[in-house]
């Protein structure tokens, strides 16, 4: 089979698709205030998508993650899971959310085949929780985590951004009430890729965040299966009751290994999350001209970079924020 390997020899398996830019919170981290979304006649359908899928699946590509934007304002997304599933090849689906409409939909998404699932939660504390997300939810995503348990969805990740000035009152709290419910949680250091001022300073590094939970929670080992190509470094509880991952983006870029591609909501083709290119693919799905996808993918993951470059000062943010990536 045809592969999509780069010029690093990195194998692409890994398709994060965007399935909405739309959220029904503003996080200062991902996005501004006063953004504009993409007209929905913009948006591939779940049909487009699948398409792609399918021809993707012919490279190698056998696990999909879905995210937003806030994946589940898109109308009915079990049936794309549903669909998805479908396609040969496809092993292994995931999904994104800020867990706002997780408690309706929940059952629905793990009916159709959907395993994977992360919640993005930064705070158990409500005030903090709207200073960073600029809008109430914090009972709604408990409530979705909940019926998150209740459905059959083992493990649940629960991802906090670690940004300095909220994380040190919250990390301890949230490593507590994820190891009492069963939840992983991982920390992903904050990135350049809001549409807020980043600073060096406000990223809280991975050693910080771990000496903090040993001095508050519980003494923590690495995890036996701890895989170090993966993006999260995985730690255990001594104690054995649970674990717990840092993505350290910033301060251990994981790139060398890299197997991920993205689809923006719309159709464009990206290379890396801070890509300052993308190819449009609308119209080749929407002709049908799956040869074109294939030389589409083809030439997208040949022309992809050795990695982000946030630690150098030839770093350039890229144009589109997060919620318009999908993380
Ligand atoms: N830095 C790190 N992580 C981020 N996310 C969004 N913006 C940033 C950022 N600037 C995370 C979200 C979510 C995932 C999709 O990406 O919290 O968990
Ligand atoms: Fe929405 Fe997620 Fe961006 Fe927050 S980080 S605004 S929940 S897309």
């Amino acid at each position: 089979m045809t592969a999509l390997v780069d010029t690093f020899g990195r194998i692409h398996n890994n398709l994060r698709i965007s399935v909405t830019d739309r959220c029904n919170l503003r996080c200062t981290y991902c996005m501004p205030e006063d953004v504009t979304f993409l007209d929905k006649s913009a948006l591939l359908s779940f049909e487009d998508i699948t398409r792609f899928v399918e021809v993707a699946a012919t490279l190698g590509v056998n696990k999909i993650r879905l995210t937003g934007g806030e994946p589940l304002l898109r109308r009915d997304l079990p049936s794309l899971v549903k669909m998805i599933a479908a396609v040969p090849g496809i092993t292994d689906i995931g999904l994104t959310t800020n867990g706002l409409l997780l408690a309706n939909q929940a059952g629905a998404l793990f009916d159709a085949g959907l395993r994977r699932l992360n919640v993005s939660l930064d705070t158990l504390d409500a005030g903090r929780f709207f200073e960073l997300s600029r809008r109430d939810g914090l009972p709604l995503v408990l409530a979705g985590l909940r019926a998150a348990k209740r459905a059959g969805f083992d493990p649940i990740k629960v991802n906090a951004v670690a940004i300095r000035g909220f994380i040190e009152h919250d990390a301890v709290p949230l490593a507590q009430f994820c190891r009492e419910e069963g939840f992983e949680l991982r920390f992903i250091e904050y990135m350049p890729i809001g549409a807020d001022v980043w600073e060096r300073e406000k990223v809280v590094f991975a050693h910080e965040l771990l000496e903090w939970l040993e001095a508050g929670v519980a003494p923590l080992a690495p995890a036996a299966d701890y895989d170090p190509r993966s993006p999260a470094m995985e730690f255990e509880y001594a104690d054995g009751r649970g674990r717990v991952g840092i993505i350290a983006s910033v301060s251990r870029p994981f790139c060398r290994s890299c197997n991920r591609i993205r689809l923006t909501a719309e159709g464009k083709l990206r290379n890396c999350l801070f890509a300052l290119d993308e190819v449009d693919v609308k119209p080749l799905i929407r002709a049908g001209d799956d040869a074109g996808i294939r030389a589409a993918l083809l030439a997208n993951v040949l022309d992809k970079w050795e990695g982000h470059e946030i630690n150098s000062a030839k770093f350039v943010k890229p144009l589109r924020t997060m919620h318009a990536i999908g993380g």
